[in-house]
């Protein structure tokens, strides 16, 4: 094995793969809606709430800050997309930047992404139907609408309480602790679904049935096709829009500014643990890059179709911040549902009532995106032969990669049978960031342009010599004069704590490209992409660390068992 192969780039891009080609169907409206369909979603409607009670109002500096990283990394994105017309997302593009070993950790860090993140969106969905079936009065069994490990959890944590109480011989604590009255209605379901579970050799069949079932339905509308898919997302686009645009019309009515004091309860270090929940709502204008083997003209289409997204998206949400945190306490936003809670506390039923039957239409409408994403991944990869042939199995009625999204299907669908929510939002978003990192990274690497190379999209060369150095020395400033014991905490903790550990590689990290962008001459834009994501990854806690690192490594060990032998570049 030569370490050289490692870092074998890619430099050939066929654009039609002959007769199996995918259709060309996609311009720029449906590209911005596919953006849209992809970013509104299980964020907004769903994990929003818990950043909100975390960082109060002042989320809204956090929606900002994931906005504007979105942005840089949707430039670098474009660059790429115009300079490499072909489906494949963040992974092709490190294959001609990075070399192929990259180019693996990216393409598996996107799985993180897109099969990883349906199964959140999967469960919003399913936290959504199963509060509309509840308000109707067709209420389902608590286990077969409870994800196994949240219901287990609770149970355990039930049970022992009880079991401490009778050890200890407090029967008045016994008493309180069984009683579950003094649960929230969101543990009592929990504990009931595990505990009225049917049992089938001593295993509680506990499973969120609705979860399951929208990840059947979307995977055979996938199966079926690219065009039918388009209808169906564009529909759901203009349901989605509406209704948020009403929630915000609505509830600035309803602003209470006494809402606002304290703006930032928690700290910037309180805004910060929103950043999973936030981040997680931008995630998904990537996805639009994935289609390029699907729309008319790639090179202009699908840098428009990824800005227009991104820049509707995060005008909406920094208004839905201001909104939401301004009609009730911030602190009573960590609910499943906080934009319909926020409209209930008002008694706004006629809205409620409305944004829960859209938030369902646009959870389906991400989970069709990113369900049509994935499987166009492993195409690629499996084309330049670093997965197995199957993946790239084009089915020859309907058009699409049908093996490769049979898999997906599976992957999203196995998991929802034991993770839960909280760990997947987590490990969707690290992953996310991680692969815009080096996505930035990459457009840093790549060659100038050469005369007439790639049309449509140029990103503007701004040189960071000194302009980079210049903007890191104002920013310590700035933080310096807002937050004056920072350093003096950074420079004078041991290495014990998260947040210690991360802000100092990250300043390192920023003091490193400060020197190469003054060598290199680095271009401004990826150089601040870059700075911006990994700030976002701060933010993660050692927990998510652990399981992204193993996660990789399992990546790394299928990469040497397979895709180092097969790979195109090996081969040919
Ligand atoms: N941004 C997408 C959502 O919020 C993933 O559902």
């Amino acid at each position: 094995m030569s370490w050289r192969n490692l870092f074998r780039v890619k430099t050939d891009f066929p654009v039609n793969q002959g007769d199996a080609s995918l259709k060309r169907v996609l311009g720029v409206r449906d590209l911005t809606f596919f953006g849209i369909a992809a970013i509104i979603g299980a964020g907004i409607f769903s994990s929003i709430g818990d950043a909100c009670a975390k960082g109060g109002p002042a989320s809204v500096y956090l929606i900002i800050i994931c906005g504007v990283a979105c942005a840089f990394a949707a430039l670098c994105y474009a660059e790429f997309a115009s300079r490499i017309p072909v489906s494949g997302s963040a992974y092709t593009y490190a294959y001609a930047s990075f070399g192929e070993l990259f180019a693996w950790i990216i393409g598996w860090a996107l799985i993180m992404e897109y099969a990883i993140g349906n199964i959140y969106v999967a469960f919003s969905w399913s936290g959504y139907v199963v509060h509309l079936m509840d308000q109707l009065g067709w209420i389902l069994p608590r286990w077969m609408v409870t994800d196994y490990s949240t219901a287990h959890e609770m149970y355990q944590t039930v049970m022992s309480k009880i079991q401490g109480a009778i050890s200890g011989g407090e029967f008045g604590e016994l008493w309180k602790s069984a009683n579950l009255g003094s649960y929230s209605q969101a543990n009592q379901d929990a504990f009931e679904a595990f505990a009225n579970a049917p049992q089938l050799f001593g295993l509680h069949l506990v499973f969120d049935a609705p979860a399951l079932l929208i990840n059947v339905l979307i995977t055979m509308l996938v199966y079926r096709g690219i065009k039918e898919s388009r209808n169906a997302s564009n529909l759901m686009v203009i349901l989605k829009l509406i209704a948020i645009v009403l929630v915000i019309v609505v509830g600035v009515g309803y602003i209470d500014v006494k809402n606002y004091t304290p703006f930032m309860p928690n700290g910037f270090e309180g805004v910060m643990q929103g950043v999973s929940a936030l981040f997680f709502t931008y995630i998904g204008f990537d996805a639009v890059s994935t289609l390029a083997e699907e729309s008319k003209n790639p090179q202009r289409d699908l840098p428009r179709g990824m800005f227009y997204s991104l820049l509707i998206c995060t005008v909406l949400y920094v208004f839905i911040t201001l909104v939401l945190t301004g009609m009730v306490p911030y602190d009573t936003l960590g609910v499943g549902d906080p934009l319909a809670y926020a409209l209930g506390a008002h008694g706004i039923d006629w809205l409620e009532y409305i944004v829960s039957i859209v938030a369902v239409v646009a959870m389906a409408s991400v989970l069709l995106v990113f369900q049509m994403g994935q499987p166009r991944i492993w195409l690629s990869m499996s084309r330049d032969g670093l997965l197995p042939p199957a993946f790239s199995r084009i089915h020859p009625k309907f058009s699409t990669p049908s093996f490769a999204t049979i898999i997906t299907g599976l992957m999203v669908g196995v998991p929802i049978l034991f993770t839960n929510e909280g760990f997947v939002l987590d490990f969707t978003s690290i992953g996310t960031i991680f692969a815009f990192v080096l996505v930035c990274g990459g457009v840093l690497l790549l060659p100038p342009r050469k005369e007439g190379e790639g049309k449509g999209f140029v990103m503007p060369f701004i040189n960071g010599k000194y302009l980079y150095s210049i903007i890191i020395i104002l920013s310590i400033l700035t933080v310096r004069y807002n937050f004056p014991n920072y350093f003096i905490d950074l420079l004078e903790s041991d290495w014990s704590t998260m947040f210690v550990v991360a802000h100092r590689l990250y300043w390192i990290l920023l003091l490193g490209l400060s020197v190469m962008s003054f060598v290199r001459s680095w271009s401004l834009i990826p150089l601040l992409g870059l700075s911006i994501c990994a700030y976002l990854l701060t933010g993660m806690e050692a927990n998510n660390w652990y399981w992204f690192f193993g996660w990789f490594g399992i990546g790394l060990v299928v990469y040497f068992s397979y895709g180092y032998r097969k790979s195109k570049l090996a081969t040919n």
